[in-house]
Order: structure tokens, then C-alpha cells, then sequence
């Protein structure tokens, strides 16, 4: 991701729409509703060929979008507002993008867990946040792989960042089974977000645990092999949901977000009971070398902050440089906006991320930062081919803002540009919410911004998903296409484009 301030809009989204269609724009309660609506689960796996299509789908995309994110068929007897954003089975939907012709797939990642619950036929297992009245003794604790999806060394991968990964059939997403790296696991889990380096294919992941030792490091080739797996040494233990690499090093990103490991094993506390916002511990990063047995050094950052998501990270000048997506105000989106997010009263005054740039020396072990835009993002993505080296583009959502400045919801999608050019934003329009958009180049060797973005858009008005085409070289334009889904899909969180694989 790469950012500067401002963008070629200033208006806001309520405005432009009543601008553009000439009636008024719709209460800030309905904007709200269609919002909660937009992650409300659905139990419909289907497939079939996306017949609806305005626009054209250019020939030129071929692979799989593949998408990931939680739908949960058996809610608890408190009901499905009591849900915390992150709970929910994962449901899996493939986009089979095959001579101008899209082809949707949808199935829930058939694990361990997610069969106990549905022989039981009640919520059985507690939640991020929800008890289980009677809980299953079957296993330990929840697994749900609704957070991403990566297809690497052959595999395609349903991840949550308290499980192995969880491989499914990249045609027909049916179960295949942990991948635990050969045997190589040393903690137990990984995270949702493996870095794969955008020139060697290496795949790096860390792992965390709220018990020594905290954190875990493991590389898998291109092939598949796991070629590193070591503990790594951490002050306490947070909730370290993403991490950043460059050619040489790995950044470990440790935010103030302590987790009680006691607690939570005992199985007497939930995930979130377990968590406490400590901004006093710092947010910190670990830089280590990629090689074996390198050691890590934590830095401070400047300011405390809890970061899901970075952007891309590369060296410059002998120094680290990583974009982030930073929420200053931690405890305001774990305790507040995560929490009730299922209830549609999540998103009142400042929860949202800020675009920081962090620079470390890691010769001088120091850390600076810059915060490059006043308006919230999340949802960081590059062309992945420079996952680890210097990129000019990025892309992300952005928060709308009501009349008094406060967060919104999102329904825009940005392109950033890191050598100053003006950030260009495609307003989907209103209620209408983009996924994380994924960018698929024109073709292996096309330019660094010469291809498509993809989104899968919840549309509240219509209570429908389609899948948007946009031009990342005229990303204001109108989408080049709009594939409409028969049935409305949850927005989820994360997934990525398979070239080839169709
Ligand atoms: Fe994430």
C-alpha cells in the first residue's frame, strides 16, 4: 500500500449519491442496517455460472478468485447479534473467471468442528465471545478457517489465526485436511496472513500463542517443503495478526493487545475476556534477518497502536520501510466495534484504521513514523508480485465519514500512489459495501498497475453480491463489469487470486 493525503473526492457519499440520482440520500439508520445486513450469514452453497453480467468480463482474467469469511449455520441460543465479528463457520466462495465467463462456487470448509456442530445440531463450542451453554467434549476449542484463503505450493488453504491451515479441493472446495508443514509445527497455529514473496514464491508465516514461546516462524517453498521452523522470542503475548516481509527481513508486528493464556486454556473465559488493551507495552516491531537462526530485535513504535493489517514492506536505503492500516485507539475497536459489529451499533466515533508509514533502522534500532492520511482504510492490497519490494500502488477501502467526521462504513474503494500522484477512489454508490479488493495484472509481465481490481460488493438496496471489474489504471471509471450472484453472500474478510487455475 502506498498513500498520501487527500483524493480526488471531498464529498461525502451521501451527497454525491443525492447529487447523482437527484433524491434525497437515504438516513444514516438505514446506511447501518444495510451494513449489518451485508455480514448476516447464508447456508447456500451453490454453484452455478454467473449469467447476470453487466458489462464485460475481460477475457484477459483467467484464474480463480477464491474469497473466505464466516457464515455461521447454527447460531447460539442468545442469537445472532450476540456473534462477535469474528465468529462464524467458514464459508468459501470460488469465482472461476474462464473466457469472459465467471463461475461461482460456494461450500463451507468441512473441519473437524465445523462436523461436530453440525452432528450435534446445536452451538456447541464457544465463540470469540459467546459461551456455549452446553459444550461439546469432543475438542478443546473452536476452530473456524473463515479468515483467509491462499492457494500456495499446490495448495489451497483455509487459515484462521488459531488453527493450521486447513486444505480444501481448489475445484470443488471439499475437505482434504490440516496442512501442519510436514510435521514442522512447533506451536499450535498459524496466522491467516502467510507473506508469499513476490519474486521467490517463498512463503512466510508466523505463528502466536499465548504461552511460551509465544511466537513461531515458518518458510515454505514454492513447492510446498517447509524449509524453516523455529520459535522466536517475544516480550509478552499479544495478538499478532499479520506480519510484514522484505527481500531480507521478516517484521513481526506485536501490538498491546495482551492475551491471559491461563485463562483462556482453562476454557473459563472467552477470546475476548481474555484480551486487554495494555497501549502502555508499546506497539512493537520484531525485525529479524529470513535466514535460520537469526535473532530478533523489538523496536518501539513512536505511538501505541493495534494493527491488523500492513500494506507491503521493502528496503530502502538500508532501511525497512512497511505501510500499515493503524488503529490508535486499540481498545475502542476491540472492546466496542468488533464486539458489537453483528448488531449494527459498531461503528460510532473514531474506530477505524489510519494509513501510518513506519521506517526502521535496524542498524540504529529506531522507528520512525508518519501517519499518511487522516481518512480511515483497511483492506491493504498490492500487486503481489512485489509482496517484499518497493511498490508504487496500493489499494484499499475507505471509510466513509458521516456529517460530524466520524467513521463509517465503507464504500469506497482507493488506489494509493506512493511517488505523490493524487489517491483516485471508486465510490461504489450507496449501501452498496466493497470487499477487500484483490488487483490481477493484465498479464505476467504487464506493468505494475496494468490490470483489474476485484471486488465482491454486498448490495443493500437490492439485499444481493456481485463481483465488480474494476480498471486499476482508471479506477474512478465505471466498473467494467458487475457479475450479480443469485443470492447475497457476507462480505468476509480475505481471499486472493489463483492465475491459471481454472
Ligand atoms: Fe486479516
Amino acid at each position: 500500500m502506498a498513500m498520501q493525503t487527500g483524493d480526488t473526492s471531498s464529498t461525502t457519499t451521501a451527497r454525491r449519491a443525492e447529487r447523482a440520482t437527484g433524491t434525497p440520500a437515504v438516513s444514516a439508520q438505514q446506511r447501518a442496517e444495510w451494513f449489518k445486513q451485508a455480514w448476516r450469514p447464508t447456508d447456500r452453497q451453490d454453484a452455478y455460472v454467473m449469467r447476470s453480467v453487466e458489462g464485460e468480463v475481460p477475457r484477459e482474467i483467467h484464474g480463480t478468485l477464491y474469497r473466505n469469511g464466516p457464515s455461521q449455520r447454527i447460531l447460539p441460543p442468545q442469537g445472532y447479534e450476540a456473534l462477535h465479528l469474528f465468529d462464524g463457520d467458514a464459508l468459501v466462495h470460488a469465482f472461476r473467471f474462464d473466457d469472459g465467463v465467471v463461475h461461482y462456487r460456494g461450500r463451507f470448509v468441512e473441519n473437524e468442528c465445523y462436523a461436530i456442530e453440525q452432528a450435534a445440531g446445536r452451538f456447541c463450542m464457544d465463540g470469540f465471545q459467546t459461551h456455549a451453554a452446553e459444550k461439546t467434549d469432543k475438542v478443546l476449542y473452536r476452530v473456524q478457517p473463515n479468515t483467509n484463503v491462499v492457494f500456495h505450493g499446490g495448495k489451497l488453504m483455509a487459515l484462521v489465526e488459531n488453527a493450521f491451515p486447513f486444505e480444501i479441493d481448489a475445484r470443488t472446495l471439499a475437505p482434504l485436511g490440516e496442512n501442519d508443514f510436514g510435521g514442522r509445527r512447533l506451536g499450535m497455529s498459524v496466522s491467516a496472513h502467510p507473506k508469499i514473496d513476490g519474486r521467490t514464491g517463498q512463503m512466510v508465516i508466523h505463528g502466536y500463542q499465548p504461552f511460551e514461546p509465544y511466537v513461531q516462524l515458518y518458510v515454505v517453498e514454492r513447492d510446498g517443503r517447509c524449509s524453516l521452523a523455529e520459535n522466536v522470542e517475544a516480550p509478552f503475548p499479544g495478538m499478532m495478526h499479520d506480519v510484514a516481509i522484505t527481500e531480507n527481513w521478516v517484521v513481526l508486528i506485536l501490538p498491546p493487545v495482551v492475551i491471559d493464556g491461563a485463562s483462556l486454556v482453562s476454557g473459563a473465559k472467552t477470546f475476548q475476556e481474555c484480551m486487554t488493551w495494555e497501549p502502555e507495552r508499546g506497539l512493537l516491531f520484531g525485525i529479524r534477518r529470513r535466514e535460520a537462526g537469526s535473532p530478533t530485535r523489538w523496536l518501539r513504535a513512536p505511538t501505541e497502536g493495534f494493527i491488523f493489517h500492513p500494506g507491503n514492506a521493502y528496503e530502502e536505503n538500508g532501511n525497512i520501510l512497511f505501510d500499515a492500516c493503524t488503529y490508535v485507539r486499540g481498545d475502542n475497536l476491540l472492546n466496542d466495534s468488533l464486539a458489537r459489529w453483528r448488531s449494527g451499533r459498531a461503528w460510532e466515533g473514531e474506530w477505524g484504521a489510519r494509513p501510518f508509514l513506519y521506517e526502521i533502522d535496524p542498524v540504529e534500532g529506531r522507528v520512525r513514523e508518519r501517519q499518511l492520511d487522516d481518512r480511515g482504510a483497511e483492506f491493504p492490497r498490492l500487486d503481489d508480485r512485489l509482496v517484499g519490494y518497493k511498490n508504487r500502488f496500493g489499494y484499499a477501502v475507505r471509510l466513509n465519514r458521516d456529517e460530524r467526521g466520524a467513521d463509517q462504513p465503507w464504500t469506497t474503494v482507493i488506489k494509493y500512489d506512493r511517488n505523490g500522484g493524487p489517491s483516485v477512489a471508486h465510490d461504489f454508490g450507496e449501501g452498496q459495501f466493497p470487499s477487500e479488493p484483490v488487483f490481477v495484472p493484465r498479464t505476467d509481465t504487464a506493468a505494475e498497475d496494468d490490470g483489474f481490481v476485484l471486488c465482491v460488493v454486498y448490495d443493500g438496496p437490492r439485499d444481493r453480491s456481485y463481483v465488480a471489474v474494476l480498471d486499476a489504471r482508471n479506477l474512478g471509471g465505471p466498473a467494467l463489469a458487475k457479475c450479480h450472484l443469485e443470492h447475497p453472500i457476507p462480505m468476509g474478510f480475505h481471499g486472493n487470486f489463483a492465475p491459471g487455475l481454472v
